[in-house]
């Protein structure tokens, strides 16, 4: 096992952890300033190749998938060029407010779920995106410290983010790679650093299919994570809808012109579906996301939220 605490996993395999010293600041401020400045200035930047050479792509002018969901969810981490594709989905599909905050909802449930009746203290969150208040180390490590997380993006953006970001419990760990969804393999060999793959492991897919075009090979996705991971572990997954809201159609075709390099597909119900065949659903199985679990406190929606979502056990 790789040390505990934040550090980036290439698909290579490289681990680098945090470093430990950080610098002080010799100015009289409160302690809890102190504790927000360190950790802005705690950074090993300059070691890290990957993230140097990574770091040369973002792009503040062409709007990005993870940063038009940060603006959609109240986050600091976007430009203008993704607030406006936020608004002109919004136009679109003005459904697109109310996802937001029920794909949120969504995802505490389902780590709820997962720590406190499934057992699960691992996690593997594919597509992790920016790092929001409520991300599934927050979650899950404020429930159980010891769980240990890894989150995959293939984000410039989001890996300039992770390491500062994502901070472990202690007793547990976070980690990060930096892979695509279809690099299955990659993944595997990057995250078995910091995930024993001898115990069950949850693994979430949280939109992150709707960006996998061909069906065959999304479905070889969850497929080959499956045959990774032992029996008793888990998916979650929510996919964008094809079948529940008329307006998501032109919404998606928005998308793919604005970000066509992170483009979608939507799916019905029964395309999704068959994307977790052989994998035994939790009941209430395949549902809209605001239809799973719903809890007292969750944002309101009178009707079927176009978003499918699923909780399913590994046999
Ligand atoms: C819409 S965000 C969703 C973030 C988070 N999972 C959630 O549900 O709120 C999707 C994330 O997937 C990442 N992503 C897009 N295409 C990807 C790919 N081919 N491989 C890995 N990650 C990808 C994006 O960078 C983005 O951070």
């Amino acid at each position: 096992m790789a040390p505990d605490g934040p550090f980036s996993v290439t698909p290579a395999g490289r681990v680098s952890p945090r470093r430990r010293g950080r610098s002080q600041m010799a100015v009289a401020v409160p302690e809890r300033l102190v504790c927000r400045i360190l950790v802005a200035v705690a950074d090993d930047w300059g070691e890290d190749a990957t993230r140097r050479a990574k770091a040369d792509l973002i792009s503040t002018s062409v709007p990005s998938a993870a940063r038009v969901v940060d603006y959609l969810n109240g986050g600091q981490n976007n430009f203008e060029a993704d607030r406006k594709a936020a608004r002109t989905l919004a136009v679109s599909a003005p459904v697109t407010v109310a996802i937001a905050p029920a794909v949120r909802a969504f995802q505490q449930r389902v780590l709820r779920f997962l720590v406190t009746e499934a057992g699960i203290r691992q996690f593997l969150d594919i597509g992790a995106g920016l790092p929001l208040v409520g991300s599934t180390h927050e979650v899950t490590q404020s429930l159980v410290p010891e769980c240990r997380i890894t989150y995959v993006d293939n984000d410039p953006m989001v890996l300039s983010h992770a390491r500062a970001l994502m901070k472990s419990a202690p007793g547990g760990a976070v980690g990060y790679v930096d892979a695509e969804i279809s690099e299955t393999d990659a993944i595997v060999t990057g995250v078995r650093s910091i995930l024993d793959f001898s115990q069950p492991v949850a693994v979430m897919l949280l939109f992150t299919l709707s960006y996998v075009q061909d069906a065959a090979e999304a479905a070889a996705v969850v497929s080959s994570l499956a045959a990774a991971v032992p029996s008793g572990s888990y998916f979650a997954i929510y996919h964008l809808a094809s079948d529940l809201d008329v307006t998501m159609e032109e919404a998606a075709r928005q998308w793919n012109k604005m970000m066509p390099t992170q483009a979608i597909t939507l799916r019905s119900r029964a395309q999704v579906a068959a994307l977790m065949a052989g994998l035994d659903p939790v009941p209430p199985g395949l549902a809209p996301i605001n239809e799973w679990r719903p809890a007292p406190d969750d944002p309101r929606s009178d009707f079927s939220l176009p978003v499918h979502g699923m909780v399913a056990r590994r046999p």
